[in-house]
């Protein structure tokens, strides 16, 4: 869609993100690769408890901070320990593998304009996150302050980022105007007046995404962006974000269980499903051609019109994916896919499949991707 699209903004390398919790560590993000190029928006789509949020956490840089909030209000000794040693172990620069054991919190790379995001200090990060990136969270009801006006809450992202800057006031309210615009919030000079409550569901995802992008970040998260609204204001939320995108040119990362806000919105998928990537490519050929068994199973579960087309065309049948997804608690040794999936054999249940390009920017988790059947 974008011009321009062959710098890398974000690249994620081999991420881990594992949180502690009484059953053992939840293996939320495990070996996360993928990029996301200037201009571009790239999709992760997967089912609930994929470890989509926990990327988008670990970018942010406050997936430890979260985790380490469950093991301390549960009083869990043991894991308090393993946090003790996540701590050891970084003071000293070290991974879980020279530990000797494993450890909860985030490692790997996230490569973003030459620095590495997970290596960065609280206060390094501070400049970046709700800045440079910014992120609309899942669930927008608790994000806005229900007892201040939108202006000034919109308005505020400036001057906690940009404390030292030459924005004046009357500057601040013009953009504040110029940015609800975008977002296509009607009368935005009137009700930049109004509070929280005095809006719609739809509206509020908007003011949401508003708040993110007035201070011109390089990358804006959403993470379910039409999850908590009816249908009926799905599209307004879509058409703000292709918006935002056409005319601010920022990277996106879109978060979804809902294909079709992928193809409307992306440019490239990331399958997620037990931490893993198991796709990943341009959304055409990961949407309509699915190399993965889980995606096929994954957009047969709610098939697009096309697909259905293509479903009757070549006699096949629509359905759900068989099964629970796998406990993140106690993985599978091989595959994650590989109890759910119908293509399984022994190699599968035995080994971890290599994440691997199959052709230029068409990568796939699978031991038998080239013996399965074109779909
Ligand atoms: N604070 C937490 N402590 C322990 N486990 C968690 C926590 N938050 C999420 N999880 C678990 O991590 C896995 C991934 O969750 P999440 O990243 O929220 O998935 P998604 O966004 O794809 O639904 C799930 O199994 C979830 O139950
Ligand atoms: S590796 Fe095996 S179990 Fe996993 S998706 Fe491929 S065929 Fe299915
Ligand atoms: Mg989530």
């Amino acid at each position: 869609m974008s011009d321009g699209k062959n710098t890398s903004i974000l690249r994620i390398e081999n991420l881990r993100a594992f949180y502690t919790s009484k059953h053992g560590l939840v293996r939320a993000v495990n070996d996360v690769t993928f990029e996301i190029k200037e201009g571009e928006a790239v999709g992760l789509f997967g089912e609930s408890g994929a470890g989509k949020t926990s990327v988008a956490l670990s970018i942010l840089g406050i997936f430890d901070r979260m985790s380490r909030y469950y093991a301390s209000t549960s009083g869990d000794k043991e894991n308090q320990q393993l946090w003790a040693l996540r701590d050891k172990a970084k003071k000293k620069g070290f991974a879980s593998a020279e530990m000797d054991i494993e450890l909860p919190g985030v490692e790997g790379h996230i490569w973003f304009r030459g620095n590495d995001l997970v290596a960065l200090d609280e206060k390094e990060y501070r400049k970046i996150r709700g800045n440079e990136i910014t992120y609309v969270p899942q669930g927008t009801a608790k994000s806005l302050n229900p007892y201040s006006k939108i202006g000034p809450q919109i308005a505020e992202a400036l001057w906690t980022h940009d404390e030292d800057s030459v924005f004046w006031e009357r500057e601040v309210a013009r953009l504040v105007l110029e940015t609800l615009d975008l977002v296509e919030l009607a009368d935005p000079d009137i009700r930049k007046n109004m509070k929280p409550s005095q809006f719609s569901m739809g509206e509020d995802q908007r003011i949401l995404i508003a708040m993110a992008i007035i201070t011109n970040p390089v990358l804006m998260i959403a993470d379910e962006p039409t999850t908590a609204v009816d249908v009926g204001v799905q599209r307004r939320v879509l058409d703000a974000i292709m918006l935002v995108r056409d005319e601010l040119k920022i990277a996106f990362l879109i978060i979804s269980n809902d294909q079709g806000v992928i193809a409307q919105t992306c440019d490239s998928v990331a399958v997620m499903s037990a931490g893993r990537i198991m796709e990943f490519g341009d959304v055409k050929t990961v949407l309509i051609n699915p190399g993965h068994p889980f995606t096929r199973a994954l957009i047969m579960s709610n098939p697009s019109m096309e697909l259905i087309r293509k479903i009757k065309e070549k006699g096949l049948r629509i359905r759900g994916i068989p099964g629970k997804p796998p406990d993140m608690t106690n993985l599978p040794p091989g595959c994650p896919f590989s109890p759910r999936c119908d293509y399984a054999q022994d190699i599968c249940r035995e080994q971890i499949p290599k994440y691997r390009q199959v052709e230029p920017g068409h990568w796939i988790f699978c031991h038998r991707y080239e013996e399965l059947p074109k779909f």
